[in-house]
């Protein structure tokens, strides 16, 4: 192991099997593990490997704050950790950079405080996506979007190729509910997503489980069905290709691309 002051790593999205060797060894390294981890097993998980320096950020929500407030306490308590000769370990479910504010945020943080900090890989919802759901972002391409920002941001998408939406239960609501989420931007979103697909079209609501044994739910509905479909805060949404490429057949033939098997 390197110098690093502050590490930070992912848990999986299900710990028992996806937590990586170099993420368990920085939790047990490290004098304070802070996690951003709900699920009851991950957090047993990790004040088993390190009992006396295991703390919870869980407790910065609250219901209704704004989820940004929430993030800027967790990011100020790292750094008060750290600023105090801590060695830190962060830890968040799934792969820590991966729609994950805070956890970036603290790394920029300390590397500008002179903190040698490092971001580790985990497995992400959308790895688990891709195993669960038998798709290949080799075949058709890969276009990835966080759902507010999709909707709001103007974002443009190629209907050619394969489409996840991350956060669509959570679709407009910026604060924490420990529940149910209001999903307000819903009939916005039909709205866009019409313009590219059919009402007909089919599209997954994805959940991976976090448990060993437990299968994933995967609810295939049409299009017009997604608002009465359930999506909760952990949901992904998937959608296939609604059409072919449009082939370049005359860059395909210069490539020599046609001739090949
Ligand atoms: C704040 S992001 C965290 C993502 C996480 N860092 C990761 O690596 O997957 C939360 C979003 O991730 C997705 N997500 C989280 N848990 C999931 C699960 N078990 N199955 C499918 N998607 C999940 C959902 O889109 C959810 O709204």
């Amino acid at each position: 192991m390197n110098d690093e002051r502050l590490v930070v790593t992912g848990t999986g999205i299900r710990t028992i099997g996806q937590m990586t060797m170099e993420s368990i060894a920085w939790i047990k390294k490290a004098d304070r593990v802070l996690y951003i981890i709900s699920d009851p097993i991950a957090e047993e998980m990790i004040k088993t490997l390190n009992p006396s320096g295991a703390e919870s950020l869980q407790s910065f929500y609250a219901e209704n704050k704004p989820r940004l407030k929430t993030y800027h306490e967790m990011i100020d308590r790292t750094l008060h950790c750290l600023r105090s000769g801590e060695i830190v370990c962060m830890a968040a479910y799934g792969h820590p950079g991966v729609f994950a504010y805070p956890t970036h945020e603290s790394v920029r943080r300390a590397r500008a405080e002179g903190f040698k900090a490092r971001m580790l890989p985990g497995i992400s919802a959308e790895d688990c996506l891709f195993a669960d759901l038998n798709v290949d972002p080799a075949m058709a391409g890969c276009q990835s979007f966080e759902a507010t920002d999709f909707l709001v941001n103007g974002r443009m998408i190629d209907p050619s190729s394969n489409l996840i939406l991350w956060q669509v239960g959570v679709l407009g609501d910026t604060t924490f509910k420990p529940y149910v989420y209001d999903v307000r931007g819903m009939p916005q979103l039909m709205q866009k997503l019409y313009s590219y697909y059919s009402p007909y079209h089919d599209v997954y609501i994805y959940e991976a489980p976090l448990f060993p044994g437990v299968e994933p739910v995967i609810r295939k509905v049409p299009l017009y069905w997604l608002p009465n479909s359930g999506v909760s805060a952990i949901s992904t949404l998937y959608i296939p290709p609604s059409m072919p490429p449009r082939v370049d057949t005359a860059l395909s033939q210069a490539l020599g691309l046609n001739s090949q098997g």
